[in-house]
């Protein structure tokens, strides 16, 4: 296995309408599942990831009220619902793509993460299977449920298995500055000064600025740069894949 593990997200920003509840962006996906079909000549190693969007966030906002067992369940079928167009739609492109659904292999106590799907991870890379994953409900040790973010998926990736790279596709062309212009690169110094919202759509797992501050401990912590870009755009994740210089976005590091 060629050790070069790229680890791709595709925000729920883009797979979905995050503003009509279990919308998804079908002609979007197709696209996207295309660019990666046709980037994976060059690139073999991939892990990705999805957001929840509009199939996670409204339902996981319900649980946060009521703290009913049934409401994390149905968010976990919605979000599964939502990684199986995706990975059928790879599947439609001849791409292998197996669902790893974090319920069943990662938990949380008190809010500490234990990922148990590494093997899981290496085998199916190992296989030349693309591994997807997303944003669910996790157990915890408390009795309660835990809502993981794709976000800190993709730093638990990254990390795990020394990403080459890390790009991370929203609805938005990067991290933007109070007058809506692109931050091209984002250092530790720098995104103090940043006033970075959250999300205008519902979003449990804190939006843009928890992502923001995810990405820069991975760069701080682990040497990881990564790169945010819109998914929305065409080739933006042809672009990624391929290292295309054009590929216009913010560079944490
Ligand atoms: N300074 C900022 N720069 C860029 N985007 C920002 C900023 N502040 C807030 N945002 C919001 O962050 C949103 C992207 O984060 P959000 O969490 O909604 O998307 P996502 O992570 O792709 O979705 P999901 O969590 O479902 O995967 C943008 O649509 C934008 O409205
Ligand atoms: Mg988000």
């Amino acid at each position: 296995m060629n050790d070069e593990i790229y680890v791709l997200k595709i925000g729920g920003s883009v797979v979905t309408e995050k503003g009509k509840e279990k919308t998804a962006r079908r002609e979007v996906i197709k696209r996207i599942t295309k660019e990666i079909a046709l980037a994976l000549s060059a690139r073999k190693n991939l892990i990705l990831i999805h957001g929840a969007g509009s199939y996670g966030h409204p339902q996981a906002k319900i649980y946060q009220k009521t703290g009913k067992v049934k409401d994390a369940l149905v968010t976990h079928e919605s979000v599964k619902e939502l990684n199986r167009l995706i990975v059928l739609s790879m599947m439609e492109l001849e791409l292998k793509a197996v669902p790893i659904h974090p319920l069943s292999g990662v938990v949380s106590k008190e809010g500490k993460i234990k990922y148990k799907i590494k093997e899981q991870l290496q085998l199916a890379l190992k296989a030349g299977i693309i591994p997807v994953l997303h944003g669910d409900t996790i157990l915890d040790k408390k009795g309660v449920f835990h809502i993981l973010s794709g976000d800190q998926l993709v730093t638990y990736a990254a990390r795990e298995f020394k990403a080459k790279k890390v790009g991370i596709g929203t609805d938005v062309d990067g991290v933007l500055s109070d007058t809506g212009e692109v931050i091209k690169k984002v250092t530790p110094v720098e995104t103090d000064t940043i006033s970075i919202k959250g999300s205008k759509y519902v979003d449990v797992t804190g939006g843009m600025k928890k992502k923001v501050y995810l990405l820069k401990k991975l760069a701080s912590e682990n040497s990881i740069p990564s790169v945010l870009f819109n998914a929305l755009k065409e080739s933006n994740v042809y672009k990624f894949l391929t290292e295309d210089k054009d590929l216009f976005g913010t560079v944490i590091l």
